[in-house]
């Protein structure tokens, strides 16, 4: 029987995950997200599973490896906040690569679409029977250079999608694809070129802050940003400026650099405390989804089914454990090494 302790528990975890709860396997699922305060409650679990925003640092590795847990199961593709360096030699983290990078793109695109054709103000107008254009003049993508940071998954399909649109697309990467036919540039030429900017790299310390006020003075008047990667990408108080100078035409944000305390709950009741977020909000150029790109049937049935798989490897002491981040050989997807050669 392996038990687990499921934390930052959505009804969407609960009704996807719920299906696999059997003789052999046990969920816990808990609300709250997994930190130093609420860890007491993985005791009696062989296993914890975390989304994005659960804190698995190093404090956190030593007490789950205090109480014999041994594996952490991210249920999403960013580990950003796992410290894979402390989790050397105690805890092994698994995580889901690859669950349905469409998801992610087509809401990239989707986020385009609604802010430059302005569908979010034309919905609430006819709401209220206002049938007035005055003020909703978009512009076409035919023809548009789109700036793709990030060539990997999710982006190559945001590229084609753009293609699709007939648009013009460059990309940057630190890694180029060799002899693929993308039309690579540098990262300011990227960042002069682009009428829109999508995002779509992890979050590391080199891609900490890459909009900031000098890439952005770099960019063209009216340029749209799309982040649907990680939060602090982007440094807010710049963005936010640029789009107070009429500089950054549009702002399409499914992630945020402080969202762990405000993304995912319901906060209509409340008064919002964090005013960089609440500015933006207020802003009829800016779309703020909460984290929602990875939120399709597809998606969530992909991400239970190899969450699983990978905790089963593990338990049922499989020569690999499928899906691993090993911090040691530095091959984070593709860890070449078998359980009895294993770094840990
Ligand atoms: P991937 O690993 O397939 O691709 C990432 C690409 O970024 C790689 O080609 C890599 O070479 C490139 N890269 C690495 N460092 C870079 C740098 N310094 N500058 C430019 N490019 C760099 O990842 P995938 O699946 O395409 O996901 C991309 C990101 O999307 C993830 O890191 C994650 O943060 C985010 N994501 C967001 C979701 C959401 O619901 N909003 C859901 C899933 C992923």
């Amino acid at each position: 029987m392996i038990r687990i302790a499921f934390f930052d528990t959505r009804s969407y975890d609960r009704e996807t995950f719920g299906k696999y709860i059997s003789d052999d396997i046990e969920i816990s699922f808990f609300e709250g997200k997994l930190n130093i305060k609420t860890i007491e409650v993985v005791r009696n679990h062989d296993a914890v599973c975390v989304f994005v925003n659960d804190e698995v640092n190093e404090e956190v590795i030593n007490k789950l490896y205090e109480y014999g847990v041994r594996i952490v199961a991210l249920r999403c593709a960013g580990y950003n906040n796992v410290d894979l360096k402390a989790a050397f030699k105690k805890v092994h983290v698994v995580h889901v690569p690859a669950y349905s990078p469409y998801a992610v793109a087509e809401h990239a695109m989707a986020l385009l679409l609604t802010s430059i054709r302005r569908i979010h103000k034309a919905y609430n107008r006819t709401r209220e029977f206002n049938f007035s254009l005055d003020g909703l003049t978009g512009f076409n993508l035919e023809g548009k250079t789109v700036g793709v940071v990030g060539t990997g998954k999710i982006g190559r399909i945001f590229m084609d999608i753009c293609k699709g649109f007939k648009m013009n697309v460059i990309a940057y990467d630190k890694y180029p694809i060799e002899g693929s036919d993308i039309n690579y540039v540098s990262l300011d030429e990227l960042f002069e070129k682009s009428d829109i900017i999508s995002l779509h790299c992890p979050f590391t310390e080199e891609t900490k802050h890459m909009i900031n006020t000098e890439s952005i003075k770099k960019m063209k008047k009216g340029v749209v940003i799309i982040n649907t990667s990680r939060g602090a990408l982007i440094d807010t108080e710049a963005l936010l400026n640029g789009l107070k100078e009429r500089k950054v035409g549009a702002a399409c944000l499914d992630v945020y650099e402080e969202e762990e305390d405000v993304f995912f709950t319901d906060r209509s009741g409340h008064i919002l405390d964090d005013d960089l977020l609440a500015r933006l909000i207020s802003m009829p150029n800016v779309i703020v989804t909460s984290h929602q790109a990875f939120l399709t049937r597809e998606a969530l049935e992909n991400i239970a089914q190899t969450t699983i798989e990978n905790l089963k490897s593990f338990f049922n002491n499989e020569p690999q454990i499928k899906n691993e981040l090993c911090y040691k050989c530095g091959e984070i997807n593709n860890c070449k090494r078998k359980r009895k050669e294993k770094c840990f």
